[in-house]
């Protein structure tokens, strides 16, 4: 899937504890406008079910787990992000929800523009239309 990427982070291993870091431009195509996280969710619940017009992102793991579900109309592949030290790379105009969440699971997310309402597709007819034309 096209632009779509899951990236090893490094690892500083160390007896007293595991150390990870993301760089933006270095581990992800953008700059950080903004970070939000997802946690507390209720077993069964999903997050998600839009795009975004301009909007990337770049999501981890940081405790616990979930399926991250892409699709660019075309075909759909679903990423188990269960580790602190690497991310998936959402690009923009890529359909996507969040699912299985693990109890105390932490969704961790870097956004590439602002928070704007305006910039989601959140109709999955509306998505299929702006990828055939
Ligand atoms: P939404 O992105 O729809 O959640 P999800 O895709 O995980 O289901 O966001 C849920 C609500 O939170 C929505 O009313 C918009 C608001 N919100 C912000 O105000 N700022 C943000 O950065 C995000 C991601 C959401």
């Amino acid at each position: 899937m096209q632009g779509v990427r899951l990236v090893n982070l490094p690892k500083i291993l160390d007896e007293r504890g595991n150390l990870s870091f993301m760089e933006e431009k270095n581990h992800f195509p953008f700059e950080i406008k903004r970070t939000y996280w997802i946690y507390d969710v209720p077993g069964g619940e999903v997050r998600g079910g839009h795009s975004y017009i301009s909007n990337q992102e770049f999501i981890i793991a940081l405790s616990g787990s979930f399926d991250v579900v892409l699709s660019d109309g075309k075909e759909s592949k679903t990423f188990s992000l269960n580790r602190s030290y690497y991310g998936l790379l959402v690009p923009n105009n890529v359909w996507r929800h969040m699912e299985n969440f693990s109890t105390n699971s932490l969704a961790f997310v870097v956004a590439s523009t602002d928070f704007n309402e305006d910039d989601y597709v959140r109709d999955y007819n509306v998505f299929l239309k702006t990828k055939n034309n």
